[in-house]
């Protein structure tokens, strides 16, 4: 192949336009004449939708070829495993790559912002760092094979409602904090070829047509150099997108954009050169896409294997009062509900995939107890009084009793959000029934959000299976007769009540008609938001059980003070002390000890899977780099470390914390806010440069001030101190007139700020 360069040498103006819109509803233009071949583009992030030109569609409405279903993401991110989400993706490039699809439109890392979202099942993580983390190993693995992946949707995609129209409005910190992280991860540490904008707008403006989310922050700031396309029917107006960093729309329409695109280069609106930038970008992903050498093709088998796997180590263990899971498989065990037949095991919309085969939990656990006693215990979503009688015998006469309930399918797709956290009432009247008659229940449950759980109590096991794919049947009988010891963990908070959700006074929902979001709860999202307020959840982030038991000792940090030019090494000792072989999730939060702007509590910034045998000890390192420390600092455009302690807290869960210790970390380019006349005299005095500059006038005009500052005791008075800290500059000149002039108090605010390194 030519290179980029010079195959865009040979492009007329139109050819060029036409590559940058899709030449039908999933491919790009293609140039045999130059070489160029189109990118085939399918969904998705659990499993190829790949849909043949003719059967369009992008809801999962029309029938995909079949494939491999595995965990969708929320699933998936209670592995907490990098690794195996790495593996994953390369048995979904290897698919991509065999069935002729060039780039995957996946994964999905929007921060679960609400549990309502309609589409959270599709997303990691209400976190950045385990979602950025877990997404740039599945990057780094899908385009293991000559396959781009396509993050989305960039950015702060967080409802479903009125998602073509809403403008998600933010604080820049909060942005890049939270909604911006996790992108930023995986295109700088996973190399990703391809993201996707989201429906929705950004600060005032759709993402594709934003110049500073696209332009300056992905473009320029984090180096991205490949496709950056718009959501199907997304685009708004082409020719400031192309302005503004887009290289393609999908999908493509009757040529109307083509002939915008040459009409606005003619007219000289559109640089040529803007578009030959959004073309190279293309050329480049073919070219990489070519270098790339060939996968290995998977069989259905493989594929199904691996899923089970995957979902293996995703199942999350959420309680098991007396050790009454693993189930014996010699027990007379009673398998309830219609979900244990009848799987559900992928989310709707886009992401749907048609998988070969299914697993039912019912059909795998009666491999392992033939004698088990099945009844549907419901009808769909409903209470069938004799259905629920047969099932109350059944649970009566048995040892121990499973039973399956969730969120039906209806309950939760792309397109809309939920309106609350419940769960059908038919489910819950179930687990109150069994329970009346048989106190050993353990539930198992199917969703792919947040539900709430007013049953909890009467359940004495809880195993959230979330959506776990075709193979989710193999996984959950594993677990629960303890062929498999469960080592997932929570990738989202489990609170009880959507009113004590962050979003819940903001998140316009339901029939709500306003397209302006205000994130008013800042960078105060999921756990950061709960602990914050002192909200216990049932269950807190990086929650999960094992069978087994581990003991955390010895917690080492390199130093006890560092720049934040430098690395500090974390490490402690891990011990099964349990019977049994376990994966345990080693988590590093950071807390910022009086910090100088609303922190949260901790944050998650370094995490770790590791298996251990019976009795086995191992060793975790980590190191944790400037960002561990850091936040966004508006004034000063970057992330910044104050300088200050700071907790390094490792533990099981955000709310087991096992080892602490702290540590002081200083920037190496101490920052300090503009001086105005509107700073503060706490400010000024606080900063041992500024006070420097300041305290002569400071000594001088003291005896005008009017407030007899000769009988306040200004070390021990708190009304004193408070009054005087608080006064601006310009506020000491209008009580002292001609001894702090306005030039006088220009010229101080010039050395000070000379002083700290400002012209
Ligand atoms: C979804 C995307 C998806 C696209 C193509 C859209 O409706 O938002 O996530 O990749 O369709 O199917």
């Amino acid at each position: 192949m030519q290179k980029p360069e010079i195959q865009l040498s040979r492009l007329s103006l139109e050819e060029k336009a036409r590559l940058c819109v899709g030449m039908n509803f999933w491919m790009t233009q293609n140039y045999p004449e130059y070489d160029i071949p189109s990118l085939f583009m399918s969904d998705g992030p659990h499993g190829l939708r790949k849909q043949d030109v003719e059967k369009s569609d992008h809801l999962g409405i029309n029938e995909s070829h079949p494939s491999v279903c595995y965990p969708t993401a929320s699933a998936a991110a209670c592995t907490w495993d990098r690794d195996l989400l790495r593996r994953m993706g390369c048995v979904l490039g290897r698919e991509a790559a065999q069935s002729g699809v060039d780039i995957l439109l996946g994964p999905g890392i929007n921060i679960k912002r609400s549990p309502l979202c309609g589409r959270n099942f599709e997303y990691y993580s209400e976190d950045p760092c385990l979602a950025g983390e877990l997404a740039a190993a599945m990057v780094e693995g899908i385009q293991s094979a000559p396959a781009a992946a396509c993050v989305k949707h960039f950015a702060a995609n967080s409802q479903e409602n009125r998602r073509k129209a809403v403008d998600a409005v933010m604080d820049e910190r909060t942005l890049r904090e939270i909604y911006l992280a996790a992108f930023e991860t995986v295109v700088k540490k996973g190399g990703v070829k391809a993201v996707m904008t989201s429906y929705n707008k950004v600060n005032g403006d759709y993402p594709a047509q934003n110049p500073h989310l696209s332009r300056d922050i992905l473009r320029q700031e984090w180096g991205f150099d490949g496709i950056l396309l718009t959501d199907w029917g997304a685009m708004d107006q082409i020719v400031p997108s192309l302005q503004a960093g887009l290289s393609l729309q999908m999908p493509g329409n009757d040529g109307s954009s083509v002939r915008k695109l040459v009409k606005s280069v003619e007219d000289g609106r559109l640089k040529e050169e803007c578009l030959d930038g959004a073309v190279l970008s293309i050329l480049r992903v073919i070219q990489s896409l070519r270098e790339t050498p060939a996968a290995e093709p998977i069989s259905p088998e493989e594929g199904h294997a691996f899923a089970a796997e995957v979902a293996k180590n995703a199942v999350v263990l959420l309680k098991n009062e007396d050790s009454i899971l693993p189930l014996g498989e010699n027990d007379r065990i009673a398998v309830i509900g219609e979900m244990a037949a009848e799987p559900r095991y992928q989310g709707g919309g886009s992401s749907h995939v048609n998988p070969y085969r299914v697993s039912s939990a019912l059909e795998e656990m009666k491999k392992l107890c033939p004698g088990l006693v099945y009844a549907p215990g419901y009808s769909g979503a409903e209470t069938n009084e004799a259905l629920l009688e047969q099932a109350r015998a059944a649970a009566a006469s048995c040892h121990t009793v499973v039973a399956f309930i969730g969120l039906p399918e209806s309950f939760e797709s792309e397109t809309y959000d939920r309106t609350s956290l419940d769960i059908p009432p038919a489910y819950v009247r179930l687990v109150e029934e069994l329970a009346a008659v048989n106190p050993r229940l353990a539930v198992v449950l199917s969703n792919g959000s947040v539900i709430s759980m007013p049953w909890l109590l009467r359940a004495k096991a809880v195993v959230e299976a979330y959506l776990c794919g075709e193979a989710g049947g193999e996984a959950v009988s594993s677990i629960l007769f303890g062929r498999t010891n469960p080592s997932g963990k929570l990738a989202e908070t489990f609170v009880g009540r959507i009113e004590d959700s962050p979003a819940y006074l903001y998140t316009p929902a339901g029939e709500d008609r306003s397209d302006r979001c205000e994130y008013r709860e800042g960078i105060f999202v999921g756990y950061r938001y709960y602990e914050k307020k002192k909200i216990d959840p049932v269950f807190p982030f990086g929650h999960g059980l094992s069978y087994t038991q581990f003991a955390y000792s010895q917690l080492r940090l390199n130093r006890k003070e560092l720049s934040d030019g430098e690395e500090l090494e974390v490490s402690c000792r891990v011990t099964n002390t349990g019977g049994v072989a376990g994966r345990e999730i080693v988590q590093v939060y950071v807390g910022r000890v009086d910090s100088p702007v609303p922190a949260p509590v901790k944050e998650l910034r370094e995490f770790s899977k590791i298996h251990l045998e019976p009795g086995e000890t191992k060793e975790v390192a980590f190191r944790l780099g400037k960002r561990a420390f850091a936040y966004y600092n508006t004034a000063l455009g970057d992330y910044y470390v104050p300088d200050g302690q700071y907790q390094i807290l490792v533990g099981a869960s955000s709310a087991d914390i096992r080892l602490w210790d702290t540590v002081r970390v200083r920037p190496e380019k101490p920052w300090q806010p503009e001086v105005t006349r509107n700073t503060i005299l706490r400010d000024i005095l606080e900063s041992p440069q500024w006070s420097a500059i300041f305290s002569e006038k400071y000594a001088q005009i003291q005896p005008y001030l009017p407030f007899g500052l000769d009988k306040m005791d200004l070390e021990r008075e708190p009304f004193a101190r408070a009054l005087l800290n608080n006064m601006t500059l310009h506020s000491l000149a209008s009580y002292v007139g001609e001894h702090l002039r306005d030039e006088e108090i220009d010229a101080l605010v010039d050395q000070m700020n000379r002083a700290a390194g400002r012209s």
